[in-house]
C-alpha cells in the first residue's frame, strides 16, 4: 500500500476509535454533531462519514434532526481505550494499533517491530484481508466474529530456543478459553470436552479448532530480534463453513453463549504476561512442565507427524526440555519433532 494511502487508513482508524470512545462514554445522552465534529477535529461531512460506518459495522446511532447523535447499541469494536481499561498496567498492550482492516496482524507487527516498535506491542484488527496460518495457510477473517491479534517481543533468547513461544501462547489461549467457557481441562477425561492443545499450536475443544498461534521472528544467529506472536480465536461464528465444519468450532458453538471479544482479548494477554515472566524467571522447563499437564497430545497418543516429505507415526512420549515433541515409532526409535503438521492416528 502506498505510504500516503496507509496513512490514511490508520488516521481513519484513529477517528473511528475515538468516535466510538466518545459515543459509549456518552451513551446516555445526545450529542451535537458540531461538538462531536470539534472534539474529534473533522467537519461534519467527515463526521457523517464515520458514523455510516459505524452503522455498517452494526452499532446503532439515532440521528436526531437539528439536535445531535445518541448511541443506541454500541459496535463490538476493540478500541485501545477500552482494552487499556480492562487490562492492568504491564508490559504486554502498552502500545496498541487498533484497526479496522489490515492485511494481517503479523504483517503490520513485523513492520512496527523493524521500527523498533516495544516489546509487548499489541496489534489487533477488527478483520484481516489476508491472515495467515502456518505452512501458508489462509487464517479466514471476517469481521465482527472472530479475533485477530499480535504481540510483539523482543526475548532473550537464541532462535533455536524460541519455539518455545509457541508453546506459551497455546498455554495462556487453552487456559483463557477453559475458565471462559467454563470449560475445565482434564486430559484423563477424553469422554469430556475441554480445551486442548494440539501440538505445536493448535487449540482444541472436543477434537476440532478454536483457535491458531502463528509465531514469526527476526533473528542474528545467536539471538532473536524480534518475536511476532499472532493469535487467532474463533470467538462468535454461530455456524463454520461446510468445508471446514469438520476440522473447525467457535467458543460460541462449544459453550452454547455468545462472548465478548474484550474478556477473551484481555484474559489471553494477561496469561501471556505471565507465562512469558514464568520463561525468563524459570526457563523453558515451567512452560513445557504446564503444556505437559494441559496437552493430551503430549504423551501416550498416537499420531502422524508430517514435515515436508517427512512423515513419522507413533506414539508420543512426552516433551524434550526445550519442547520438541517426543514421539516414539513403531520401530522403537524415538523422535523428537521440532516442526510438523500432527494429526492423530488410528
Ligand atoms: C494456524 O493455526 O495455522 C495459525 C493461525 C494464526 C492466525 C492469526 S490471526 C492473527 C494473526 N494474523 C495473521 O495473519 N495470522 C495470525
Amino acid at each position: 500500500m502506498p505510504l500516503w494511502l496507509d496513512s490514511m487508513a490508520k488516521q481513519l482508524d484513529q477517528h473511528l476509535d475515538r468516535l466510538v470512545d466518545v459515543l459509549v462514554e456518552n451513551a446516555t445522552v445526545v450529542l451535537s454533531g458540531t461538538k462531536l465534529a470539534s472534539q474529534l477535529r473533522v467537519p461534519h461531512s467527515t463526521l457523517w462519514e464515520l458514523i455510516e460506518r459505524l452503522r455498517e459495522m452494526g452499532a446503532e446511532i439515532r440521528g436526531l434532526p437539528g439536535t445531535g447523535y445518541q448511541l443506541v447499541k454500541a459496535p463490538d469494536v476493540l478500541t485501545p481505550r477500552m482494552i487499556r481499561r480492562s487490562l492492568p498496567a504491564g508490559e504486554f498492550g502498552g502500545r496498541i494499533h487498533h484497526h479496522y482492516q489490515v492485511d494481517s496482524t503479523m504483517s503490520e507487527a513485523a513492520r512496527l517491530a523493524s521500527a523498533n516498535a516495544p516489546h509487548g506491542t499489541l496489534v489487533v484488527a477488527e478483520e484481516q484481508t489476508a491472515g495467515r496460518g502456518r505452512f501458508g495457510r489462509t487464517w479466514f477473517s471476517p469481521r465482527g466474529t472472530g479475533l485477530y491479534f499480535t504481540v510483539i517481543l523482543r526475548p532473550k533468547l537464541s532462535p533455536a530456543a524460541a519455539p518455545i513461544l509457541t508453546l506459551l501462547a497455546g498455554v495462556s489461549v487453552a487456559e483463557a478459553v477453559s475458565e471462559l467457557a467454563s470449560l475445565p481441562i482434564d486430559i484423563r477425561r477424553p469422554d469430556m470436552r475441554w480445551p486442548d492443545i494440539r501440538w505445536p499450536n493448535d487449540v482444541l475443544i472436543g477434537g476440532k479448532k478454536c483457535a491458531g498461534i502463528l509465531v514469526e521472528m527476526t533473528a542474528q544467529p545467536e539471538r532473536v530480534e524480534h518475536a511476532q506472536i499472532g493469535i487467532g480465536v474463533n470467538v462468535n461464528q454461530a455456524e463454520i463453513p461446510a468445508e471446514l465444519a469438520a476440522e473447525a468450532t467457535s467458543l460460541r458453538i462449544e459453550a452454547g453463549r455468545g462472548f465478548s471479544r474484550l474478556e477473551v482479548l484481555v484474559s489471553i494477554l494477561k496469561r501471556l504476561e505471565h507465562y512469558y515472566h514464568r520463561l525468563e524467571e524459570r526457563g523453558a522447563g515451567a512452560i513445557v512442565g504446564r503444556f505437559g499437564e494441559i496437552s493430551s497430545y503430549a504423551r501416550g497418543k498416537r499420531v502422524r507427524v508430517t514435515d515436508g516429505q517427512r512423515v513419522i507415526i507413533g506414539e508420543t512420549v512426552g516433551l524434550s526440555p526445550e519442547g520438541m515433541l517426543l514421539v516414539r515409532r513403531d520401530d522403537g526409535e524415538v523422535e523428537a519433532v521440532l516442526s510438523g503438521l500432527v494429526r492423530p492416528e488410528s
